[in-house]
């Protein structure tokens, strides 16, 4: 984590000394005026937000299927609670792919079944049939399919093999919403699917976790774990609704520099009046919970805050445009890509006819990624670029029962990716695309 941390420093003050703006990956709300953010505050203050909760699952499980959603504070909640519905428990391995997020393992540590990951495609960076099948042992109690960056991968020969094998399949669309594979949308090819919203993933409530089922008994299963899990503390809750504030105003290229003036002096401050350590975001989970055992600070799993839900319904109302116009800057930056000549490195997935993707970044695999990265990195903040490693947001990937080499793909991927971003208000998609089109003729 310190390397981590180190890098991004590093990457922030270089960024601040290079370009006055900063496109990013996460976007916060400026598009809400203050009188829209009241019903927010409502809520937060109310403390009775059950019906707005049920709304938003009701909404959001409508956008994915047929099926029946229940909400939780992360997304890695919902993966916990779908484990325990399918009776996952020590003795148990749950196929994970080798490109995840340490909180995904960190769940599976939690029920006592150990993670095992299996290498990825080039084709789609999403799991595939080929990485899973040698990872199957008898002890094998659920797969993971994942879908990244709004990319379907493979998925109907994943569910061949999960049935054959009658294992439990759980799609992981964390990263990916509204994308479809044969007009079928992800999240309806397993027996369950897990989504994130938070600030990063595709819809945004700054934190949250969505489960969805088409299968009765699962979902009450876990809306019964759902109903026993607590709320986020009052004050936790209070905290993330400054956080929402925070990045409403200042998560935008505009404000950048004054941005991380803001988040630098945030944290010294803390530091020289030894303030305690009060979470916003849920770190505690980047840990193995066997290796790094330390009291919780938050309940887990804990239940979506109602506020969120009530961003959460905002974002729904806005997000038939807005996935229109992340398909459109997809096309955009395929017809730069193919036009510079760099068309052989994108991933054939962007060519795949039976995909209907709705982009949550644009990427590719180049084997100069770290040049091109370093020149990304006066106008993108590429420090959010994902899944440079098969475990992201750890230091440790051992601790998490990785062992390096296992997924050969997914490694030499992690070391070519260049992310772009595809969540980006309308005023700055032009200096987006132009920023994209001269790497794209700097480097033919
Ligand atoms: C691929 C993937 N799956 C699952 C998750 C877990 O989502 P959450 O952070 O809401 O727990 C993440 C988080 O970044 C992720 O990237």
């Amino acid at each position: 984590m310190a390397y981590e941390y180190l890098h991004r420093v590093w990457q922030d003050l270089s960024g601040w000394v290079q370009s006055p703006y900063r496109l990013g990956f996460v976007r916060g709300h400026e598009y809400l005026t203050e009188r829209e953010i009241s019903p927010i505050r409502l809520v937060l203050n109310s403390r009775d937000g059950e019906e707005v909760v049920r709304e938003y699952e009701n909404q959001l499980a409508a956008l994915i299927g047929p099926g029946r959603g229940v909400s939780f504070a992360a997304g890695r909640m919902a993966f916990y609670a779908v484990l325990k519905a399918l009776g996952v428990g020590s003795n148990d391995e749950v196929i994970l792919p080798g490109f995840t997020c340490s909180v995904m393992p960190n769940a599976v540590w939690r029920t006592g079944a150990r993670p095992v990951f299996a290498d990825i495609e080039a084709e789609t960076f999403g799991s595939c049939a080929s990485g899973i099948v040698p990872k199957i042992t008898t002890r094998t109690k659920a797969v993971v399919a994942q879908h990244s960056f709004g990319i379907p991968c493979n998925i109907p020969e994943i569910v061949e093999v999960c049935r054959k094998r009658g294992l439990a399949l759980i799609e992981d669309c964390a990263i990916t919403l509204d994308s479809a594979y044969d007009e079928k949308k992800v999240g309806n090819w397993g027996d369950a699917a897990i989504f994130s919203t938070d600030h990063s993933k595709p819809l945004n409530t700054l934190m949250g976790g969505f489960f969805y089922t088409r299968d009765e008994a699962l979902s009450e299963k876990v809306r019964t774990t759902c109903e026993a899990a607590p709320q986020l503390s009052q004050d936790h809750q209070s905290r993330l609704f400054q956080q929402f504030l925070f990045e409403r105003q200042y998560y935008q290229p505009e404000n950048y520099r004054r941005r991380l003036a803001r988040q630098y002096l945030g944290a010294l401050a803390k530091i020289i009046l030894g303030a305690g350590r009060k979470p916003v975001f849920l770190e505690q989970d980047f840990h193995n919970p066997l290796v790094h055992a330390s009291r919780s600070i938050y309940p887990y799993p804990a239940k979506m805050p109602p506020f969120l839900a009530r961003l959460g319904l905002m974002e729904l109302a806005r997000w038939g445009q807005e996935s229109l116009r992340r398909k459109e800057l997809l096309k955009d930056y395929l017809c730069l890509t193919r036009g510079g000549g760099l068309g052989h490195y994108l991933p054939k997935a962007y060519e795949n006819r039976h995909l209907d993707i709705v982009p949550l970044r644009f990427v590719f695999t180049h084997p100069e990624a770290k040049k091109l990265t370093r020149e990304m990195s006066r106008f993108i903040d590429v420090s959010w670029t994902w899944f440079r490693r098969p475990i992201i947001c750890t230091d440790s990937i051992e601790a998490f029962g990785y062992a390096n080499g296992s997924c050969p793909k997914a490694e030499r991927i992690g070391s070519e990716i260049i992310n772009w971003p595809c969540v980006i208000s309308k005023e700055w998609r032009q200096q987006l695309l132009e920023n994209y089109k001269s790497l794209v003729s700097s480097n033919l």
